[in-house]
């Protein structure tokens, strides 16, 4: 079964080296994983005031996060921190109090930067949102990608061949088999439960 993917990507930049991460990873794992890119450019400011009327653009950002099985997290790091469009597409989708489009989604966390860390703070900032919002988030491999350019894709957008497409490789398998994990996982327990009850009513 190919689980649904919600990719929100944190950089609006037409030419993003994240944007292509993301692409590269749906397209290694388009048999197991059915990628579709979220968009956030378009949405207004997270306003409560709001919450009773919300903009159109609101609502067709929960519903296609709300459908899918898990989301990938793909963003630069702006100022050691999470770029505040991605952080306001988060509060949007966590909103109104209680209706959470993230909850008990699994996810992971890619950044992308030309820089030798790699973006490990917004990661980190991103990952700090995901323990709040209840989203079971892979742990490893952590992908903080230092040193991407231009240079790391073909014309294509694709990724060339070398170490940073096999650290992609290695977590596009480990995010299916997460997302994969917590599913089934659920879905035992979820029996388990209903066979207990029976037994439970059949020795009443
Ligand atoms: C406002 C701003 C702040 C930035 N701050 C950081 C930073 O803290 N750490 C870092 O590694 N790169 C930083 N950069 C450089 C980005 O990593 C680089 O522009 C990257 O290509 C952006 O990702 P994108 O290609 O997906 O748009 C910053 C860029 C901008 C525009």
């Amino acid at each position: 079964m190919a689980y649904k993917i919600a990719i929100i990507v944190g950089s609006l930049r037409e030419g993003s080296i994240n944007r292509k991460v993301a692409r590269s990873i749906c397209g290694l794992r388009n048999d197991n994983l059915d990628c579709s890119m979220v968009e956030i450019g378009d949405l207004p400011l997270y306003n409560q005031d709001l919450d009773g009327n919300p903009p159109e653009q609101w609502l067709r950002f929960r519903e296609q996060v709300g459908a899918a099985h898990g989301v990938l997290f793909c963003s630069p790091e702006y100022n050691r921190g999470i770029p505040g469009v991605l952080k306001n597409a988060i509060d949007v989708g966590s909103r109104p109090y209680g209706q959470s489009v993230f909850d008990k989604k699994p996810a992971a966390i890619v950044t992308a930067s030309p820089g030798s860390i790699g973006g490990f703070g917004a990661n980190h900032q991103i990952r700090q949102a995901c323990v709040f919002l209840n989203m079971p988030v892979m742990q490893q491999p952590e992908a903080y990608l230092g040193h991407v350019s231009d240079d790391s894709f073909d014309d294509k957008g694709c990724l060339k061949e070398g170490a940073l497409k096999e650290i992609i490789v290695g977590l596009a398998h480990a995010f299916h088999d997460w997302v994969d994990m917590i599913h089934r996982s659920r879905q035992l327990l979820a029996e388990d439960s209903a066979h207990r009850s029976q037994k439970a009513k059949e020795h009443a």
